[in-house]
């Protein structure tokens, strides 16, 4: 993942408080992104990629952390053996494209596109009265900035901002590079719509606010799905930077390198402020209750882990195979290139059954 350079601090050092401006100011580029045409986010600094709206941000959250870290409080942090593998594997989507068979790709490329602009919503999350449902004091801490900059920060980063382009262009950018302006197939939105619904199920601490229970749920999501991205970026630099199946190698593997390193920012913030909640008394809706913040982020965090890294995987098999037998009108083509897809496939299960508790996060760092 690509290396967020060192920039000049122009925040008092060790400084906690920070205005929503604050939290979304530029660095100054020398250069802008473009990507396939489209003016993105972020630049250029001395010939380096630098990510967007990380001026004070970037050390405003390594602030925070570091009061963690002093108060002796773990970061949350999910283990790799916890995170599934892209699928399909390198090797397997390469087999496809060299088959000429682009369309299952060109699919998964755009929904990931697709799911990027969705990111957008969370700065529409509900936050709280985090100061009537958090006993402890949130003063400059990440959570305390969530609305405060954070949340918009996130949901321009992924889904653009005014006349530039976020990760939703540029994934398009890097997939229009790498297959060469494919046909997009026009039922992606609406198959993937349609797909399983994703309900953050039974509430877990019925007593806490609705409100506090969904902010976690959807925070620990957000933080699994940017997690697990680390492996699909890998993949797309991968197959989309070689050039025995790209067409603009070095081009398409440098957007994504681009969109990979944006999402540091994210991944740090959602920690910080899961283990910020970790470290403190939650306090029930009716005010009669209180719950340890480490018992209520453990058991929400890992409910939602083991659901998408069981069922992401599976759904994704099954939505692939049907479309490499949609993509081929030759049925005997369709089941020896299905078959060989299948040889290919490096396999991978979630390693704990269902009632064994994970060993979740966790890091001093
Ligand atoms: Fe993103
Ligand atoms: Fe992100």
């Amino acid at each position: 993942m690509a290396e967020q350079p060192e920039l000049g601090e122009e925040i008092v050092p060790g400084a906690l408080e920070f205005s929503p401006d604050q939290l979304l100011a530029e660095d100054s580029y020398e250069e802008p992104l473009i990507a396939a045409g489209v003016r993105c986010h972020g630049g250029y600094i001395a010939g380096r990629y630098v990510s967007p709206r990380g001026r004070v941000r970037r050390p405003a959250i390594a602030n925070w952390q570091r009061r963690l870290h002093d108060a002796r409080e773990p970061l949350v942090h999910i283990p790799d053996r916890y995170v599934p593998p892209n699928y399909p594997n390198y090797e397997q989507a390469k087999f496809l494209l060299k088959e000429g068979i682009t369309e299952p790709i060109t699919r998964s490329l755009t929904i990931i596109s697709i799911i990027e602009g969705f990111g957008a919503r969370i700065r529409d999350l509900p936050v709280p009265d985090l100061s009537a449902q958090v006993k402890d004091d949130i003063q400059g801490t990440a959570l305390a900035h969530l609305t405060g900059g954070l949340f918009e920060a996130h949901a321009r980063d992924e889904a653009g901002h005014r006349d530039q382009g976020g990760h939703k262009q540029m994934w398009e950018a890097a997939r229009d590079l790498g297959l060469d302006k494919p046909h997009i197939p026009g039922d992606v939105l609406m198959r993937l719509m349609s797909g399983s619904g994703r309900g953050r199920g039974e509430r877990l601490f019925p007593e806490l606010g609705e409100k506090m229970e969904a902010l976690i749920t959807t925070m620990a999501n957000v933080l699994v799905v940017e997690t697990f991205a680390e492996n699909t970026f890998n993949w797309a630099q991968a197959l989309l930077g070689d050039p025995d199946v790209s067409a603009h190698a070095a081009d398409a593997a440098h957007m994504v390198a681009c969109i990979a390193a944006d999402e540091i920012p994210h991944v740090d913030y959602l920690t910080t402020a899961m283990s910020e909640l970790r470290a403190r008394t939650l306090i029930s809706e009716d005010g009669l209750k209180e719950f340890q913040g480490s018992e209520v982020v453990d058991a929400i965090f890992s409910r939602q882990l083991r659901g998408m890294a069981t069922r992401r995987p599976q759904e994704n098999r099954e939505r692939l195979r049907e479309e490499i037998h949609q993509a081929i009108d030759d049925k005997a083509r369709a089941t020896r290139i299905a078959r060989k897809f299948e040889d290919l496939d490096s396999g991978w299960s979630f390693p704990h059954t269902d009632d064994e508790q994970l060993e979740l996060l966790l890091e001093t760092r």
